[in-house]
């Protein structure tokens, strides 16, 4: 196994802890603006089952949920995925959701099982994050889609005087987690790499209340969010 590898598979450990000394809800409750526009994208082409992975604690679950007649959260945190499921009781979707302990490097579903793919912060934490986005299209039916964002070096996270830089745009946060950071022509060399084409690739930038315990202050995100169509 190759030391990238072993970094992503202790990171695995490291978030769902996070999620204990993080208490009830680690990002907060209010969703990133874009699952509302993935959930029309998906809608709009017809997506039966909607996959938010990772789901994390579940803030983008509802959001997510509005349309789709089958919502999957996912997510390699079992402590992440109680949380989840209180914000589907919450928000009344438990009977036509499932939450399902997925490794996006390996989910172990059939090819073309998922019409649309919520992928929010997590492929810039991957050391190989080419191998995930394969894995994630591989599920995805054609005709579907994976919605994905990847950091800019515009994002909060790099000024944050608690992350460490070890090569250009690759930074170690105070959690010890894996955080990459994209320019324009990174994103196309990512998107090379992995053989897949995007249908679009924009620019998205929003804000986000303290999460407690891991960012304790108001910030501002910028990614970019690459939607594929298969
Ligand atoms: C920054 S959080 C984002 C969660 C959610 N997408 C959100 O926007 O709130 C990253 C999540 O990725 C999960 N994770 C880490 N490695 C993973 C992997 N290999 N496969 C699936 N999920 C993973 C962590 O447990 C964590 O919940």
């Amino acid at each position: 196994m190759k030391l990238d590898s072993l970094r992503d598979q202790s990171a695995i450990v490291l978030w769902n802890d996070a999620y204990i000394n993080g208490a009830t809800n680690l990002w907060g409750d209010p969703p990133v603006p874009y699952a509302e526009k993935a959930a029309r994208l998906f809608a709009d082409s017809g997506a039966f089952i909607v996959m938010d992975l990772p789901c994390g604690d579940g803030r983008n679950l509802p959001t997510l949920g509005q349309f789709a007649p089958v919502l999957i959260g996912a997510d390699t945190s079992e402590n992440a995925l109680g949380i989840s499921q209180k914000v589907l009781e919450r928000a009344g979707l438990v009977r036509r959701s499932s939450l399902l302990i997925v490794d996006a490097y390996e989910t172990r579903l059939p090819d073309n099982t998922v019409d649309g793919i919520f992928c929010w912060d997590l492929l810039g934490h991957l050391t190989e994050p080419e191998r995930a986005l394969r894995e994630l299209h591989r599920i995805v039916r054609p005709g579907g889609h994976v919605v994905a964002n990847m950091w800019t070096m515009g994002d909060c996270q790099v000024s944050d005087p608690n992350i460490k830089e070890i090569s250009p745009k690759i930074y170690i946060d105070h959690f010890d987690f894996y955080c990459r950071f994209y320019d324009r022509e990174d994103i196309d060399a990512f998107l090379g790499a992995a053989g897949i084409a995007a249908e679009k690739v924009e620019l998205a930038r929003w804000s986000e209340p303290p999460h407690v315990g891991y960012r304790d202050y108001e910030h501002d995100h910028e990614s970019w969010v690459i939607t594929i169509r298969k």
